[in-house]
């Protein structure tokens, strides 16, 4: 029995695959909630990418938001604090709710097991979603069903923001670095297909497929000469 397969205890196979070590063992999970370590992760701009995400997320009063995901560090209390009426969470291991939710003992916070590739929420139900650096970690067809998904669940009217890896970048001098994109190869294994893929063309499909179509809002935030990204989107009733 390969050690993988040790995690597989209701996970989508690829995670436990390819993620067992930084997110599912307990041990992994305690060494990498340290802010040194993710912003080492992130090349020193953590605090820029969740400033530039906290400053896209204004939920009004009366408005729902889910967070698509857990994620190491202080997103995830900082969004709660700016969602009046309690921000919903879900993951696919109990281990990160677990965390998520020792995070957000004075906020209201939702949390609940499930596949992001098959939310288990009703349609038209979310006026926010936020992905933290979810897509570039999931199979092409898992984040084709991921991005369906929260299609789905948002209501026309709502808005979703996406931080993540840029565009493909290849003049970026990390890129060029042939072993540091070997290495980041081997460590992130989907993100060589996520760089070569159109985001919004992706979106797009999505948001067609539930009768809906997305917009971005400018001005986009570009961090790191464009390493990473922060998105934002509106959507609506079909064009
Ligand atoms: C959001 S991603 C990356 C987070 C980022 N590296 C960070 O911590 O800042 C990691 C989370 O996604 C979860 N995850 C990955 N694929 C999932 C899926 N299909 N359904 C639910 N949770 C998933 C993992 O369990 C993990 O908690």
């Amino acid at each position: 029995m390969a050690l993988y397969e040790k995690f597989l205890d209701g996970v989508p196979w690829y995670l436990a695959r390819h993620y067992w070590w930084a997110y599912l063992w307990k041990r992994s999970i305690w060494f990498f909630d340290h802010q040194p370590i993710i912003n080492a992760i992130l090349f020193g701009q953590y605090q820029k990418l969740m400033d530039a995400t906290l400053a896209r997320y204004q939920p009004q009063d009366g408005e729902s938001a889910l967070q698509l995901t857990c994620v190491y560090g202080k997103l995830t209390p900082s969004l709660a604090r700016q969602t009046k009426h309690g921000l919903h969470i879900m993951d696919a291991s109990l281990d990160q709710l677990a965390l998520a939710r020792r995070k957000c003992v004075d906020t209201p916070l939702f949390a609940a097991r499930m596949d992001a590739e098959c939310l288990a929420y009703a349609s038209d139900v979310f006026d926010h979603v936020v992905l933290f650096f979810l897509l570039h970690e999931m199979p092409s067809e898992a984040r084709e069903h991921t991005l369906s998904e929260m299609l789905r669940v948002i209501r026309s009217g709502g808005h979703f923001m996406i931080t993540e890896y840029g565009p493909l970048p290849n003049r970026h001098w990390l890129y060029r670095f042939m072993p540091f994109r070997c290495l980041l190869g081997r460590l992130e294994p989907f993100l060589p297909g996520f760089w070569h893929e159109d985001l919004d063309e992706k979106l797009n499909l999505a948001a067609a497929r539930h009768g809906k179509s997305v917009h971005r809002i400018e001005p986009s935030a570009s961090i790191f000469s464009g390493f990473y990204r922060v998105v934002e989107y509106h959507v609506s009733d079909s064009d």
